[in-house]
């Protein structure tokens, strides 16, 4: 006898292979709430949705209450702070994400960070481009090196260290690392060291946050923070937006006290068209490009849908955050 249909409610666009996988066992709904138009038709499929698929939209408490019968969220991201954690326990209701499967190309994002601000590239590529490039370039448009410099990194996961192995293999830096627990990396062996925040602040170079948003990290970066950071120093971030204080990194910048800064992530995602981080001279923001290529939003997408397959079948899916071990 078939396994009994179920409810899906897909809140993001899938690849259309993957979205075939979950048709061809499910009754199927797309609707994406970001999207004004499709709204209503999210909100109205959620009393009957048993799976729900997608990612970056907040599902609140109240719209979980929506959803009586929903019995697993699989999000195509790593980071779980768009959902409702103690909601969710509560109910019972399972949470899958996507780790492993970006962490190279997250970590190649803050790598392109860390040489972004440091080399000034967009900046200087900008310079090109408007017509300004009339004769060489002089000191005030000089760089720091990468190479050599001592890196902290903020949150020591798996894009931490991946982060890490690119900065002290590859470019000769040394490695301080801020994390609730000391990890082993065999392959840093005597290349990263584990310090406390306020420590890392005071020794590195360049300051590189993969955090994920927690109530413990959340603000993290505030004034003492960055007044704690080496004159000079520059600051990335591709892990949250909200574990940074930002009028208190806008006023290190504009004090002079740090460089630069060169971010993938804001409090406010899209970045509001009035947030002074839009057009800082010494300021490089992407639009939240940490894992975003072909090939690792294929693997996360194909990932979250393998995870809401094994849910929905009842069996344990590949990558749980909730219930965990
Ligand atoms: C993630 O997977 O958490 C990325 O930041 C994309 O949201």
């Amino acid at each position: 006898m078939s396994a009994p249909r179920k409810s899906v409610l897909v809140f993001r666009e899938l690849p259309d292979d993957q979205l075939a996988r979950i048709t061809a066992l499910h009754d199927v709904t797309i609707a994406n709430p970001r999207k004004p138009p499709q709204l209503a038709a999210f909100e109205a499929a959620l009393p009957q949705a048993q799976g729900l698929i997608g990612s970056s939209y907040r599902i609140t408490p109240e719209l979980l209450e929506r959803a009586p019968r929903l019995e697993v969220i699989s999000s195509i991201s790593v980071g779980v702070d768009n959902y409702p954690i103690a909601a969710l326990q509560e109910r019972g209701i399972l949470l899958c994400h996507t780790p492993g499967v970006l962490t190279e190309t997250t970590a190649d994002t803050v790598f392109a960070l860390v040489m972004a601000a440091s080399r000034r590239i967009v900046e200087l590529s900008n310079h090109v481009r408007e017509g300004r490039w009339d004769r060489n370039i002089g000191e005030d448009l000089f760089g720091w090196d990468v190479h050599g410099k001592t890196l902290g990194i903020l949150g020591f996961g798996r894009i931490g260290q991946a982060v890490a192995r690119r900065a002290a293999l590859g470019f000769g830096m040394p490695v301080l690392y801020h994390n609730p627990v000391a990890v082993d990396v065999p392959e840093l062996a005597g290349r990263a060291t584990h310090l406390p925040l306020d420590e890392l602040l005071q020794r590195a170079d360049i300051v590189a946050a993969t955090l994920p948003l927690t109530e413990q990290t959340r603000g993290l970066m505030g004034a003492r923070e960055f007044a704690l950071m080496k004159p000079g120093a520059i600051f990335v971030n591709g892990g949250r937006g909200a574990t940074v204080q930002e009028p208190a990194l806008l006023q290190a910048l504009d004090s002079g006290h740090l460089r630069a800064a060169a971010l993938d992530v804001f409090a406010v995602e899209p970045l509001p068209q009035d947030s002074p981080l839009r057009r800082h001279p010494r300021v490089t923001p992407l639009p939240h490009i940490g894992s975003a290529t072909h090939e690792t939003r294929y693997a996360m997408a194909r990932l979250a849908t393998t995870n809401l397959l094994q849910a929905l079948a009842g069996e344990r899916p590949a990558t749980l955050y909730l219930p965990g071990a």
